[in-house]
Order: structure tokens, then C-alpha cells, then sequence
């Protein structure tokens, strides 16, 4: 069954835990740039002690001694998951996934769920790419790198999950209702439609961070990936 992991990209620290006070039931929560830049590593710390799973989303992309480095703090702040992107190669995949042994699991993003076609061929200089076969390639160069999972798009999933096997864990941002303004995000898909396509995680920051009532959205969304799980 996908878990649900909710996306922290609130103003605050203190934002975040009166968001969570009315989410008892979550386990998993993703802190990305905007909280780590505003708050740092003593509200990861805080996210530990309260038992959650923190996935800390950095989408480190530096030399391969940098990230290796980075990758070992991230194991001692307790986090669960942390983010490389796929892009920086196999030196540097290679070097994080040494580091980060069996904690905290690696996943490598591929092409960012903001983009569709035109915006990633322009981002790299090829025309008309095709962001499945993208995401398969990028995803078989993780796979040999050693990590432990994929981030892509729900509607890659299908592709991914051929080129991952079946352990590997494959997480999709981009979860959107039927009614739910897409924002910035190019390539969405309900969580009904992410869960039956065999992603392990689901990645929501907005339709619950932005819901006037927060816990039902959470709750909504565990029960649709349970009832569509695979
Ligand atoms: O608000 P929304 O549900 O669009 O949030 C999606 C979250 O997933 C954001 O925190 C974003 O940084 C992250 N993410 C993404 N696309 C990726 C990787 C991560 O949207 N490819």
C-alpha cells in the first residue's frame, strides 16, 4: 500500500507543528528547502522526537565528497529518506549511497514533476524529449548507482517500475484531486491512480497544507491509495 507523506512548505517551524498537532494519524513528513532554510537541522530534530519519518528533500546535486558529506548528516540528524538528483551521476550516486548505507534511504529525482516536455528539452538542450524514456534512463542509472528508490512523475510510474524491480521504493509528488488546482505542477495524477500504478510513497504538500480542513484531506487521500492500492 502507498504511505502518504506530507509536505512541510509552510512559512514556519511552528506552522508546520500546529499542522501536525491536527494530523495525528501521519507518520511520514518531507521537509524540503524552504523549512531547512528557514528553521534547519533543530526542527528535523524536533520532527524525530515527536516519532515521525522525516524524508528530507534537499535534491543535493554538488560534487560526489560534498554529497557523501551531506548525505552522513542527514543519517545522524535520524532522517528516513533524503533526495539526490539523478543528474549529478553516477560518481556522485555512487558516493551517497556508500555514505548513506541503509539509512537514510536514497532517492534519486528525476525529470521535476513541474515539468512537461517543451520545458525539460529547452532545461537541456535536445529537442522534443521524451520524458518516460527520460525517466526510465535516468531511473537505470540510479538503480546501478545503488540507491534505493526513485522520484518521478505518477504517470511514469508504469515505466519506472519495469527498470526498478519490484523491492525498490518509488515516490510521486504531483498528487492531485479531480478539482485541485494543479499550480506549478505539469505532471499530476490522482493518488488513487498513483497508488494502482505502484508507487510506494505519495509526496502532497497543498491539497492538505492548503485545505480548510487539513485532516480530512490527509485522510481522504490515505483512504484512496488504500482502496486502490496494488
Ligand atoms: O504542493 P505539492 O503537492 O505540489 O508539493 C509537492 C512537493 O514535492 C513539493 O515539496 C516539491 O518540492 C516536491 N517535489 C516535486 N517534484 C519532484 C520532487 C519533489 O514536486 N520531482
Amino acid at each position: 500500500m502507498s504511505e502518504v507523506i506530507v509536505a512541510l512548505d509552510l512559512p514556519s517551524g511552528s506552522e508546520a507543528i500546529r499542522l501536525l498537532d491536527r494530523l495525528a494519524e501521519v507518520q511520514w513528513v518531507k521537509v524540503g528547502a524552504i523549512l531547512m532554510t528557514r528553521e534547519g537541522p533543530e526542527l528535523v530534530r524536533v520532527l524525530v522526537e515527536r516519532g515521525l519519518k522525516v524524508f528530507l528533500d534537499l535534491k543535493w546535486h554538488d560534487i560526489p565528497n560534498t554529497v557523501a558529506e551531506a548525505v552522513s548528516a542527514a543519517g545522524a540528524l535520524g532522517v528516513s529518506m533524503a533526495t539526490v538528483h539523478t543528474l549529478g551521476g553516477a560518481a556522485m550516486m555512487e558516493a551517497a549511497a556508500k555514505a548513506a548505507g541503509s539509512r537514510p534511504a536514497l532517492v534519486g529525482v528525476t525529470v521535476l514533476t513541474s515539468h512537461d516536455s517543451a520545458s525539460y528539452s529547452r532545461a537541456v538542450g535536445r529537442r522534443g524529449v521524451d520524458l518516460d524514456r527520460e525517466v526510465e534512463r535516468q531511473s537505470g542509472e540510479a538503480v546501478q548507482a545503488g540507491l534505493a528508490g526513485i522520484v518521478c512523475s505518477p504517470q511514469e510510474v508504469p515505466a519506472v517500475r519495469g527498470v526498478v524491480g519490484p523491492e525498490r521504493w518509488i515516490v510521486v509528488p504531483g498528487i492531485r484531486g479531480q478539482g485541485d488546482a494543479r499550480g506549478d505542477q505539469a505532471r499530476v495524477a490522482t493518488a488513487g491512480r498513483a497508488a494502482a500504478s505502484g508507487a510506494t510513497h505519495l509526496v502532497v504538500g497543498r491539497p492538505i497544507t492548503q485545505a480548510l480542513d487539513p485532516a480530512a484531506a490527509f485522510r481522504g487521500l490515505v483512504e484512496e491509495a488504500r482502496c486502490s492500492g496494488f
